[in-house]
């Protein structure tokens, strides 16, 4: 349809990308690189002025102030980590002198708080201890974390140290991929995974241990896990609970947690130098990348690590990077580029962690999981552009987006303090120092004041907390957001008017989705298209990672992709479509190859949709397919998705319209709105406007769909979304 152009994401950074190719004259050798040994100012072609602006000192430990022994045992170790993990290793890090000390305080008291620079072995050796110590036979150790591919790759680490096979002693759960057995003593799962085992074992009386990691972060599911866990701590005097942090403000948790003994962990920590640009930079991506191609041609040997706020972002910096640094020639080391985000596949993870061969240089594209979730050795160098993807949430309009925005100076220091952790690092911020003084926050704000709470409520609700107001909250989220939430369960009738949990709410608790998914879930039942919905479902969920789009192949990618529109059938039919064809190929690669589909995200897809068919059967409905009738189809998405209605709008920001007789307004349903430099719509399909009145008559009125009127937007819908 017309709408697709003005939606692609793609159509946009395309533009941009040749903007950032087509003006990258650098060049490198050139005569015009100065380097002043102490001011660190270099010309450049095209290259960025920083200026020294502060030292960062390190906290070193006592017993770790011989750096010259530091970098030899870190090298030693560097080699050992590839040939075997031997017992010897875990031994280096700092957390291994406290060792008993941590055990006793485990044993004297229900809780403790666990306070300890990112790399002293917090996450990796807790668990282990606590397995050596005797605590798994009475139960397994949980470990949570904010990010799921902590969880896998901290458990594929765990597994080797302890010289078992990942999924047995040693494993991992995260959504839609359980990788335990009977056997697992030691989890490692997300916190959302240990929340919704709530909803299972609301006493969590398989745990000896919960080790809430990470804590410093803050993120919504964690927040709900303090109180949760707090109050099973109650009637569960056997219960160990530790909660780990990397930051300094345990005593928030402490105080939470009724002045539990705060334990901290010296690290070891060098100075870090800190470089701020001379003016406010325009184009962060650019900047990042000529700070790195700066950093490789003039800085001695050292792996550099760069802050990033997504995917897509990584993605183009890596491309940008392999071709500007392909024309260098032999003179110049090589640089080995390491991607790091939450989808990236698990094979690949792994290559981060690789050491880097004698000679050339890594250097790592990371989200904010390489801020605290993930220590990386050997790096020197880190590049911070000052950003990163916030979840942001309007209560009054219902709107939630991920924005890109300015990071924490927390934030900042953290990222800084990881170019300090094996000698002394320098920093790069591609922002004044003016900047930093003076526009950035103190700390992030936590998740659960800045995010839509219904997925939240709908799981409180369904473990018998009603009351939700005296919930026992760190920091309380704003009731705006509570009342907004409860309203928007209602809207989907997960709750009646009483706020009480209906059937159709319980089903829906039942679905690791969020509550418009699992809606259109529950409601496929009614239009007899559970089949089709299911699919749709877990095309959705595998992101925005199916279409696969080659630089040199666009025009074959996008007609291929047009293929399974046929019809103007919308996107979310069309992701149907696509699934289906795939099926009907016994799933082939040859397939998604000829199609320019990603077969690694549909055999995600495959895999989540072979659990919510199973979960299907336990809230009894029954699969049925309706694949003849798109409007039963469209309407069950409907009945998920009334919130995320749009009306277009004649708008000259918009790009051709390829199909002029087709008459504006139309009306759509989206999936999620993407908030970059303008506002996409992604995976959009048109809808009738009466099906709102139809599906949602109390939240839609006639007047409020009338087409013919002038421009009324339905109550509570704002028109940000285009
Ligand atoms: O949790 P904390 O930040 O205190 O440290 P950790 O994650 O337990 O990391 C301890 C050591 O294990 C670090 O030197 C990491 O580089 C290493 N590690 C690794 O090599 N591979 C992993 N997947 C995880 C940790
Ligand atoms: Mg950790």
């Amino acid at each position: 349809p017309e709408a697709r152009d003005k939606m692609n994401p793609f159509a946009e950074q395309e533009a941009w990308e040749e903007h950032q190719i087509g003006k990258s004259k650098l060049q490198f050798g050139s005569k015009d690189r100065k380097r002043s040994s102490d001011d660190y100012q270099y010309v450049f072609e095209d290259g960025i002025d920083f200026v020294k602006s502060s030292v960062i000192e390190g906290t070193q430990h006592e017993e770790d102030s011989d750096q010259e022994d530091i970098d030899e045992k870190d090298m030693l170790k560097r080699e050992l980590q590839h040939v075997s993990l031997n017992q010897d290793e875990r031994k280096t890090l700092p957390i291994y002198k406290f060792r008993d000390e941590l055990l006793k305080a485990v044993e004297e008291y229900q809780v403790i708080v666990i306070v300890g620079e990112t790399g002293s072995g917090k996450t990796t050796q807790i668990p282990q201890y606590l397995h050596e110590a005797g605590y798994t036979a009475k139960g397994k150790v949980a470990c949570t974390q904010p990010r799921r591919v902590a969880a896998m790759s901290v458990a594929a680490r765990v597994s080797q140290e302890m010289g078992v096979k990942l999924g047995h002693e040693v494993g991992y759960s995260i959504r839609f991929e359980d990788c335990t057995s009977e056997k697992t003593l030691i989890k490692y799962m997300t916190d959302g995974m240990l929340l919704r085992e709530f909803l299972g074992e609301p006493d969590l009386a398989s745990y000896s241990v919960v080790m809430v990691d990470e804590a410093h972060e803050r993120t919504l599911s964690t927040d709900i896990l303090f109180g949760l866990v707090k109050d099973i701590s109650r009637f569960r005097p056997d219960l160990k609970l530790l909660i780990s942090s990397a930051t300094l403000d345990a005593e928030k948790f402490s105080d939470y947690f009724d002045s539990a003994p705060i334990f901290k962990i010296p690290g070891r920590r060098y100075p870090v130098e800190v470089h701020y640009t001379k003016a406010p930079e325009a184009d962060y991506i650019d900047a990042a990348i000529v700070t790195v191609l700066q950093i490789h041609v003039t800085q001695p040997p050292g792996d550099i690590l760069v802050f990033l706020t997504g995917q897509e972002e990584i993605e183009t910096i890596d491309e940008i990077l392999k071709h500007r640094t392909r024309g260098l020639g032999t003179k110049i080391a090589e640089l080995l580029i390491c991607p790091i985000y939450a989808n990236l596949p698990t094979e690949l993870q792994a290559k981060i962690f690789e050491p880097t061969p004698e000679g050339a240089r890594k250097v790592v594209l990371a989200t904010n999981i390489a801020e605290t979730s993930l220590t990386i050795d050997g790096i020197k160098y880190v590049v911070d552009p000052g950003f990163c993807k916030i979840k942001s949430y309007n209560p009054r309009t219902g709107m939630e987006s991920l924005l890109i925005n300015p990071i924490s100076k927390a934030s900042a220091n953290q990222r800084a303090g990881r170019s300090g952790r094996t000698g002394p690092g320098k920093c790069f911020r591609l922002y004044t120092s003016y900047n930093y003084m003076h526009d950035l926050e103190d700390n992030t704000v936590p998740e659960i004041q800045r995010t839509n709470l219904a997925n939240v409520v709908l799981t409180l609700k369904s473990l018998g907390i009603h009351d939700l107001v005296n919930f026992d909250f760190m920091d309380p989220p704003p009731s705006e957001a509570l009342l907004k939430a409860l309203e928007q369960l209602f809207a989907l009738s997960a709750l009646n008017s009483r706020g009480e949990l209906t059937k159709t709410g319980r089903r829906m608790a039942e679905f690791p989705l969020d509550p418009m998914l699992s809606k259109m879930i529950v409601a496929s039942e009614k239009y007899k298209c559970s089949d089709e919905v299911i699919s749709i479902a877990s095309m959705l969920s595998v992101g925005n990672s199916i279409f696969y789009r080659p630089k040199d192949k666009q025009v074959h990618a996008d007609n291929a992709r047009l293929n399974f529109h046929t019809g103007n059938v919308g996107d979310h039919i069309a992701l149907l479509n696509v699934y289906n064809s795939w099926k009907e190929t016994d799933y082939s690669t040859q397939w998604c190859y000829e199609n320019y589909i990603q077969v690694r995200s549909m055999k995600r897809a495959r895999d989540i949709r072979d659990q919510l068919e199973g979960l299907l059967e336990r809230v009894e409905i029954e699969i049925s397919s309706n694949a003849s009738d798109l409007d039963a189809i469209k309407k069950a998405i409907t009945s998920g998705f009334f919130h995320h209605s749009s009306r277009l709008q004649k708008n000259g920001s918009y790009r051709t319209v390829k199909n002029p007789q087709t008459v504006l307004p139309r009306w759509v349903i989206y999936h999620e709105l993407v908030l970059t430099t303008k506002e996409y719509m992604r995976q959009v399909t048109e809808l009738k406007p009466d099906w709102l009145v139809e599906i949602a008559p109390h939240y839609y009125q006639l007047k409020d769909v009338d087409d013919t009127g002038t421009k009324k937007l339905p109550k509570g819908q704002g028109r940000a979304a285009l």
